[in-house]
């Protein structure tokens, strides 16, 4: 097998289980996208209604917008189905609420809205928030901020309010333009609108990003490659390419026939079909999951929502200040009643110790495709890379997923394929553990399911 630089990557029976040892329980399929280890990480403790504690200077601003207009099969993420216009505004009079915590003229690097389908909300409750979000905090630097938004419900009224408030670019779900594929998730909208949708974003002057999932029921590599090249003929800026991750909130595992489980060989072959195709449409890769088209234009966009302070708000959302997470109450009931009061909506933190800043480490350079350097390891936490991580360093090395060039740690061609697992890799025992609890929940969910065809994913509070 080839990728796309021509290297060649030896998939013998033989090679992939040798991976599959050095991998161990990182094998199991994520739960969070490691590279945001330790905003997902497990050992959060309770601290209901803790003030955030601010940090001087700029920081980047997250929102969640939990609502969607249907609820897709896969989707792991807090978001409510069926809510009207007063729980939406309801909602909305909270978010501005919560954003008055920070102070005014904060300077702000990256907004990113997410959910949920942020444009599920009509336009002019969104332009409300991103109104005080920029009244409110000053934007400093030249980092594009970001909105999520669905095929259905993105209108013009929308890309007004972006382009009044600076927002330069979309992350838009589509995930494929098959319509067996898009029924067995339950996505309600088809490939006309979706493309339709991505002409006008186009037009409009922002940046488009597009998600795809592979892995899913019913998803041939086929049809795969045909949707890539549709959606790169549309002069879309990049597509984040995601594998299906499953745990116990993915109603899917129900519909998916044993041969349809990403296992280490099936995994191995999406990954590399996934960057050819890109190679062949002009992308290139950037992370383990994002290809941008090869242009000037695509390459303006810096992902910087895990460098430096953050504040997030809305349900579930994560802030960081220095050493400590903070997170949202999961309840949008519990959220806005603490809100509506004048008091914090955290419900738990987490104080990242020594070992989590350098497993951040790693995450922040193997976990989006950059060497590891030793001397800025040592720079950053007074002693040798090697004294922390030797052992798995020897093991990635031994299946041959890392090189060691001397001054630097690389991954090589095959561990390429493996940004994301390479880095779960490194992780203590004790995130291991709980990945792989969350793995076996899902499994076990799933197989209940299968015989309980009546269960539907359990609707958020
Ligand atoms: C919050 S949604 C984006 C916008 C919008 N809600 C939509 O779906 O059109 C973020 C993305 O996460 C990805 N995603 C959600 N659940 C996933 C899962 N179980 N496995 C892989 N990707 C998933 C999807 O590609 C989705 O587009
Ligand atoms: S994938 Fe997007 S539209 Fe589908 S349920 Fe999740 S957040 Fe909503």
């Amino acid at each position: 097998m080839q990728t796309p630089n021509g290297e060649s990557v030896k998939l013998t029976q033989a090679n992939l289980e040798r991976i599959a040892v050095a991998l161990g329980t990182a094998l199991h399929t994520p739960y969070a996208p490691p590279h945001v280890y330790p905003m997902s990480a497990p050992a959060f403790t309770s601290n209901p209604q803790i003030e955030r504690q601010r940090e001087p200077g700029p920081h980047g601003l997250y929102i969640h917008v939990p609502f969607c207009n249907y609820s897709c099969s896969f989707c792991f993420y807090a978001r409510r189905i069926g809510d009207g216009l007063p729980e939406m505004e309801r909602y909305v009079r909270g978010l501005r609420r919560e954003l008055e915590w920070a102070e005014p003229g904060t300077p702000l690097t990256q907004l990113y809205v997410g959910g949920g389908t942020p444009t599920a909300l009509p336009a002019e409750l969104l332009d409300a928030v991103l109104g005080d979000v920029f009244t409110r905090m000053k934007p400093e630097g030249k980092l594009i901020h970001t909105v999520e938004c669905s095929p259905e419900s993105v209108s013009d009224g929308h890309l007004k309010s972006f382009a009044r408030h600076g927002v330069g670019r979309v992350s838009m779900g589509i995930q494929s333009l098959n319509q067996e594929v898009l029924d067995i998730v339950n996505r309600d909208h088809g490939s006309g609108q979706a493309l339709e949708a991505c002409d006008r974003l186009v037009a409009s002057g922002l940046m488009v990003n597009v998600d795809l999932i592979y892995g899913l029921p019913g998803q041939s590599e086929a049809v795969f490659r045909s949707d890539f090249e549709t959606l790169a003929a549309r002069g879309i800026h990049s597509i984040t390419a995601y594998n299906l991750r499953i745990n116990e909130r993915t109603a899917v595992v129900q519909d998916m026939a044993p041969t349809d489980q990403l296992d280490l060989a099936r995994l191995v072959r999406w990954r590399a079909f996934v960057q050819q195709t890109a190679a062949a449409a002009g992308f290139v890769q950037k992370t383990w999951h994002r290809f941008e088209r090869n242009t000037p234009e695509a390459a303006r966009y810096e992902d910087k929502t895990g460098a430096g302070n953050q504040l997030g708000i809305g349900q579930s959302a994560r802030s960081r200040f220095g050493s400590t997470i903070y997170c949202n109450h999961a309840s949008v009931a519990v959220y806005l009643e603490r809100v509506e009061n004048g008091r914090s909506a955290v419900e738990e933190t987490f104080h990242l110790g020594e070992e989590d800043r350098r497993i951040r480490f790693v995450g922040h350079s193997l976990g989006v495709g950059k060497p590891i350097v030793r001397e800025a390891y040592r720079q950053t936490f007074g002693h040798a890379f090697d004294d922390d991580f030797s052992e798995p360093l020897e093991r990635m090395k031994r299946a041959d997923l890392v090189e060691d060039a001397g001054d630097a740690v690389h991954l090589t061609p095959t561990g390429r394929l493996f940004y994301d697992l390479v880095t779960l890799a490194f992780y203590p025992q004790r995130i291991k553990d709980w990945l792989e609890e969350r793995h076996a929940i899902a499994m076990r969910k799933g197989q209940s399911r299968a015989t309980n065809p009546g269960t539907v994913v359990p609707g958020l509070s």
